[in-house]
């Protein structure tokens, strides 16, 4: 039973420290989702502090706290939170005043009434995820007087639209595998504080400027939805757009310029061609990851010599141009790309020139 206990205590501290992270960070948001996914699968709940052995003597069952609803678990130890996740729950339970964390992921909720918080309106973190919410029975006020929830989880639910009344605390926002399909201009109105906006796997079909006031987003995931044009504007503060598997054919011009901060952008799985936009659109600066994958493209387009990652594969790219990559190339003068790939294209291997080297000197793989 050591490693079992080695592994709660990694768990324990892995926990204690995500709660009060506060910033905003890729690698560290994708490992609470993914722990919160194991969790799901084992249908076991979080592991928090204080969790009981059951190495040698089991004991009396960890006392709770008084006010604990009796459909959860409420460990003393951290008295903060309420687990309610993965209980086969029809209906919301209480929430108590104290609690500022509340799972409530992975059970059958279908409403979450106006009032359901009044009592909770310290909540932080907020997870509904994995649940069968209706929008027509999420309360449209249910979420604004919580004035601190920073986090709200409601992916994997039958949500048809983006809740109202959202706090402007908000910096995570989880929407995905919904059936969401219009983004309303005023739906994300004065949400200033968030970074990180999920709504992969819905039905939108047109972004508009839902995402104008946005102003610290950093994140953001629409891919797998029915959009046939890019955003109309983009915050400022973006760094990651994924838009994978969508009908995009087209980027206006000058359309990445405009947001200096962009480093990731996926447009894979679309419908782009290189007549869909000007052919300097995707020599900026700062895009240090470009997937362009799985279009109808026939040409490289040409791109600035920071990317460092470029993926082509799956396009009907006919001829490998090195000016694609560098328009002069010295020894001061060329790419710093480091990945390349143009399988699935209909290059000739032995097309590729001679000088490619030179300019793609910091690349270590080319798939061709
Ligand atoms: C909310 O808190 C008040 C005051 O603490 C208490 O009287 C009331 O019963 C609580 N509401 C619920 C639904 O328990
Ligand atoms: C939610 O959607 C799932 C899958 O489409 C469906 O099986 C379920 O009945 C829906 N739940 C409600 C409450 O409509
Ligand atoms: C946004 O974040 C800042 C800095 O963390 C904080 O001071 C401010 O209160 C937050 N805004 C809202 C509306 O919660
Ligand atoms: C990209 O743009 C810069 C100017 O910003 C230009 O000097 C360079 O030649 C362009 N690169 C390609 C490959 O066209
Ligand atoms: C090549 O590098 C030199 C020195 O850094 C720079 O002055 C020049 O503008 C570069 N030429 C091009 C075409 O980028």
């Amino acid at each position: 039973m050591k490693p079992l206990a080695i592994l709660l205590v990694v768990l324990l501290c892995d926990v204690s420290w995500t709660q009060y992270e506060d910033s905003y960070d890729d690698s560290h948001w994708w490992l609470s989702y993914i722990r919160s996914m194991q969790y799901s699968d084992v249908g076991a709940p979080y592991s928090y502090g204080g969790a009981p052995s059951y190495d040698y003597d089991p004991g009396p069952p960890a006392p709770s706290v008084s006010d604990c609803p009796q459909e959860c678990e409420c460990p003393p130890t951290f008295p903060t939170a309420l687990y309610c996740d993965g209980r086969n729950l029809k209906y919301l339970p209480y929430v108590p005043s104290r609690v500022k964390y509340a799972y409530f992921q992975n059970n059958q909720i279908t409403a979450v009434p106006d009032g359901a918080f009044d009592n909770a309106t310290g909540l932080v973190w907020l997870a509904l995820h994995g649940n069968q919410l209706l929008s027509d029975k999420v309360g449209r006020k249910v979420f604004s007087k919580l004035r601190g929830l920073e986090r709200l989880y409601m992916q994997n639910n039958n949500l048809t639209r983006i809740p109202s009344g959202l706090p402007r605390s908000l910096r995570e926002l989880y929407l995905s595998s919904n059936q969401i399909s219009k983004m309303p201009a005023n739906a994300l109105e004065g949400l200033e504080n968030l970074t990180a906006l999920d709504l992969h796997r819905n039905q939108i079909n047109e972004v508009g400027s839902a995402l104008r006031g946005l102003k610290s987003l950093v994140h953001l995931d629409i891919s797998n939805n029915q959009l046939r044009k890019l955003p109309d504007t983009l915050p400022g503060s973006l760094e990651q757009m994924y838009l994978e598997y969508n009908y995009v054919s087209s980027v206006p011009s000058e359309y990445f310029k405009a947001y200096p901060k962009l480093q990731y952008v996926r447009i894979s799985h679309n419908r782009l061609t290189n007549e869909g936009f000007p052919e300097t659109t995707f020599n900026t600066t700062s895009l240090v990851e470009l997937d362009l994958s799985y279009n109808q493209l026939h040409r490289i387009p040409p791109v600035n010599t920071n990317l460092q990652h470029l993926y082509l594969q799956g396009n009907q790219i006919e001829e490998f141009s090195v000016k694609s990559f560098c328009t002069f190339v010295d020894i001061t003068n060329f790419s710093r790309l480091q990945v390349l790939r143009l399988d699935g294209n209909e290059i000739q291997r032995n097309a590729i020139p001679p000088d490619t080297p030179l300019c793609l000197r910091n690349t270590d793989i080319i798939h061709v």
